[in-house]
Formats: C-alpha cells, structure tokens, sequence
C-alpha cells in the first residue's frame, strides 16, 4: 500500500492520495456487488437498516485502506456489502470524522469509495443537535443545504487528472429528486420529517452558547461534526446525494454522547420506514428518462412534514 496517487492521465477528480482505488481493489477480491446506493448510518442510527442487509461479505473499518485503527477495542466501524430490500448496497456501520485528526481528505474516502464501486446514490445520516425551536428530539430532518464551518473545505488539495483544482459547483449538493422522494416517503409512512439547513462543526466539542446563537442567525436549523465533507466529495465524483440528520438532542442544552446515542436508537424506527420508501424507488424499473429519476435533478421538494 503506498497511499500516494501516482499521475494519471484520466480519471475523477481526488486528492493526493490512492486509497479509494486500493480500498476498491481489496473490496472486489472478496465481493462482486455493484451497489446501487451507499449508505452511511451515523452515531446510533445502525439498527434503522442494519438488521435487513443481507450481507455477502462485511470489513472491520481498519482493515480498509486509509481507514483509521479503532478508538475503542471492539467498536470499530465496518461496510457491509450485499442487498437491501432488493436492491445492491454498501451500508457503512460508522464514519470517519474530521475530528479524529486524520486529515479532511480522509473523510472524503467514504464517498471516493462508493464512486469506485459503481455508486450513483449516496445516502448519509448523522446525529446532530436541533437549533430551529421546533425540531424535536427524535425527530428526522432532511437536510436540503448546509453551512460548511468546519474550517476548511473537504476538497483542501483535490486536482482534475489535468491538474486543475476541483472548483465544483455546489449549488444543489442535496439532490432535489431524492429529496422529494425521501419527503413523500416520509409522509406516505406518517413520519413527521422536517426539511432544512445542517451546519457543520469540526467538533469535537459541542458548541458554545455564542456559537448557538450565531448558528441560528446565519440561517442553520440542525449542528452536527460530520456529512458536509462526504456531500461535497460526493457531489464532486459524480454521486446523487441524500442526507437526513436525526435530531438527538437541542443544541447546547446538556446532553452527553449516551444521551444523543439512545435517542438515536429511539428514532431509528422513522429513519428506517424513509430508507425503505427511498431504496423502493430506487429498484423501480427505469422506464422513464434519466432526467425524471431519482438522482438527477427533479422537481421542488414538497409534503412530508415542515420546511424550515
Ligand atoms: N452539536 C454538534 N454535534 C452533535 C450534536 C450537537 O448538539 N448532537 C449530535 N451531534
């Protein structure tokens, strides 16, 4: 494993090192699934589908290339690779955080990797903390933009094959089509989803009282320490995103990570009927034109429950 992007001449855009393509190589010695979706079940919310993958092969996180070594002995992440409801998935069990120190191309590895294995959805989940007074605890939303604070931008370094940065448009890092796919999912299945704006932390701590009060004024409904660098690495190789945070807790209120991971758990139930609303579209047969199908652009995000 060198880690170091030898020149190319073609290819996706990246950052200067290879571990998505050694991680693809090492995935496919073991596993011939294609997934149609990738999906990332952030803190807590690995039970909403993790009991219905029908895996044909799973890796430990540190096992994959460029993936940290675990924190906590036996509580490392893993990818499953097999079906869900009937349709190919890789389901990633755990993330990797810009907090963890590895650097920010490193939490971009996960959306890198799902392009390499033949992705066009990227569906990511976190916890986060609500700022907007009427979200809940327990309660979903869909996230349709965010404010990137984490202090720097996930594609730091990221070059064309023509050496060019990647200078990608962002203005619809959400797919709308999904969105309204996951909004009418949520509303046909009486889960009460809100619609808004996620903004993202370096973490690892919460955020002060300040941070809250400016948070909520810069136009953000929902804090959280992740998703945002995985949204736009994926928007830059070409994947379609969906994004839904549970809200564990109202930001800056005293909640410690047992507090924000039980009500996860308690919400996973909810997030579940909406992956299954998704995922069901997304194995419909395509009889109809690219630009009508979830994952390309469709039209405004409408029902399932309040637009922030
Ligand atoms: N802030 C930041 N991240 C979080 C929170 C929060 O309140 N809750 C869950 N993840």
């Amino acid at each position: 494993m060198t880690g170091r992007r030898p020149p190319e001449p073609g290819g996706m855009p990246g950052p200067d090192d290879t571990f998505a393509e050694e991680g693809v190589a090492l995935i496919r010695e073991r596993c011939e699934v294609v997934p149609r979706a990738v999906i990332v079940l952030g803190s807590g919310l690995g039970d909403a589908v993790g009991p219905d993958v029908a895996a044909c092969h799973q890796f430990s996180f540190h096992t994959l290339p460029g993936f940290p070594p675990p924190t906590v002995p036996g509580h490392a992440g893993r990818l499953a690779l097999g079906t869900l409801y009937g349709v190919p998935v890789a389901v990633f069990f755990g993330r990797i955080h810009y907090y963890e120190g590895r650097g920010i191309a490193a939490t971009t590895l996960i959306p890198r990797l799902a392009a390499g294995l033949g992705a066009g959805v990227l569906i990511l989940t976190n916890a986060a903390g609500g700022l907007d007074p009427t979200l809940r605890p327990g309660q979903l939303m869909l996230i349709r933009d965010h404010l990137n604070l984490m202090g720097v931008n996930p594609l730091f370094g990221w070059r064309l094959p023509d050496g060019t940065p990647a200078f990608v448009d962002l203005s619809a890092v959400y797919d709308p089509g999904l969105l309204e796919v996951a909004a009418r999912s949520a509303s046909e299945r009486d889960v009460d989803a809100a619609t808004g704006v996620y903004a993202a932390m370096s973490g690892p701590t919460y955020e002060t009282p300040a941070e809250i009060a400016f948070l909520a004024k810069a136009g953000a409904h929902a804090v959280g320490m992740s998703t945002v660098p995985e949204a736009v690495g994926g928007v830059a190789v070409g994947l379609s995103v969906l994004a839904v945070s549970c809200i564990t807790n109202v930001a800056g209120a005293e909640a410690t990570h047992e507090d924000v991971i039980r009500t996860a758990r308690e919400a996973a139930g909810d997030l579940k009927a909406i992956l299954m609303g998704v995922l069901a579209e997304l194995s419909a047969p395509d009889d109809s034109s690219d630009a009508d199908r979830p994952g390309h652009s469709g039209p405004e995000v409408t029902g399932g429950g309040s637009g922030l």
